[in-house]
């Protein structure tokens, strides 16, 4: 176990923000982490416990006045092989690109579409995280966790899960309590290319490939190059991904909004909701690009607030707020971030 008292958390969050944590665990196994817990209740300490992994989907407000937790557990194992199907087991504090990546060398597909995701295999089984019409919910099987108030191992089905878009029981009523250690994927041995989302097809006419020959690589370093050209890169320019989730409102409310913006992107997600891209709404407020403060609106992609270099949790925190604001009254829609703020 590696424990680091002030640990400083700018390399910690991949906005770069710079804060302090009382103390910093790291741990190596599952018994260290329970051991943690058990000696953490012997002692009847109360203070706050924050689990993070790569920390691409967090914001520190403030100070934390606790104790941060990681994972530094690193192991990739198959549990079972069965005609099409591989079940792997992976550990939570792998960095879930270096994951799709092993997975893809390993022959074993599915996860192509979400290469470059950053974070952590841990995060992604919290945040069911997806893009170009993949989501990890549609891989994962199960979650083995430890229950930071007992220590104890509990597993979670994916069904207990609850899982939804970019949501699941452990950002609602399990919050805080489990921390995940593993998470069981169910992979395919046979490729079969995800292509209709947006942008793909007409990606792989741009680098002449073709369809029909289309290998698992190929797919993944055009995902790839896709994300680079829209999203910053953490290292060059602090950022989180996406800031904000798209929106998913009733039908009636998307045909009043229709009449007035007829070129509105929109997607069905069932009969009765209709899901718009936040992206789009903060571009048309005027947002993208622009600066307030140390912080800032991506210039090619709406969607996500940047740290123009030496900005505050709270400097984005103001801009979110702006955002928010100007899009709610412009078409009467609360955008909600994605990224956990942490005071
Ligand atoms: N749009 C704009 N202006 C913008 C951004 C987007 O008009 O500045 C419009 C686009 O023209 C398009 C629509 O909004 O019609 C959707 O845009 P895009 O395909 O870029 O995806 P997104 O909905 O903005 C989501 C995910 C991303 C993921 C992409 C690709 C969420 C919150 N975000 O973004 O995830 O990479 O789809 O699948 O669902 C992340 O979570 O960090 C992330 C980057």
């Amino acid at each position: 176990m590696k424990i680091q008292d002030n640990c400083q958390l700018a390399t910690y969050n991949t906005f770069g923000i710079e804060a302090t944590a009382d103390r910093m665990v790291e741990y190596e196994s599952v018994e260290e982490l329970q051991s943690f817990v058990h000696q953490r209740n012997a002692s009847a300490d109360s203070s706050p416990l924050l689990h993070i992994g790569g920390g691409s989907n967090l914001l520190f407000i403030d100070d934390f006045h606790g104790t941060i937790l990681r994972s530094n557990m690193r192991k990739i194992q198959v549990t079972a092989d069965e005609g099409d199907n591989v079940y792997v087991c992976v550990t939570a504090g792998i960095v879930w690109d270096d994951w799709v990546q092993y997975a893809v060398d390993s022959h074993w597909y599915g996860l192509e579409n979400l290469s470059l995701i950053p974070g952590t295999v841990g995060a992604s089984a919290v945040q069911n995280i997806g893009a170009y019409g993949s989501e990890a919910k549609d891989f994962i099987i199960f979650v083995d966790t430890v229950d930071l108030q007992t220590g104890e191992i509990r597993h979670f089905t994916a069904e207990e899960c609850r899982y939804g878009y970019r949501d699941s029981a452990f950002k609602h009523e399990l919050k805080g309590r489990y921390a995940v250690t593993h998470v069981h994927f169910k992979l395919s041995h046979s490729f079969r290319p995800k292509l209709d989302y947006g942008g793909i097809r007409k990606a792989l006419e741009d680098r002449n490939i073709d369809e029909t020959n289309l290998t698992p690589e190929q797919l993944r370093q055009t995902i790839i190059e896709i994300r680079r050209a829209k999203l910053p890169e953490p290292s060059e320019l602090g950022n989180a991904g996406s800031f904000f989730t798209n929106s998913i409102v009733p039908q009636a409310t998307f045909k009043q909004l229709l009449n007035e913006n007829p070129n509105i992107p929109h997607y069905e997600v069932d009969k009765d909701y209709v899901k718009i891209p936040a992206g789009w709404m903060i571009e048309q407020c005027g947002w993208k690009g622009k600066t307030l403060g140390k912080a800032g609106v991506y210039e090619r992609q709406a969607l996500v607030l940047v740290n123009r270099g030496g900005a505050t949790g709270k400097d984005i925190a103001a801009l979110c707020e702006r955002i928010q604001e100007d899009v709610e009254a412009r078409f009467g829609i609360r955008i909600e971030p994605e990224v956990n703020f942490i005071a």
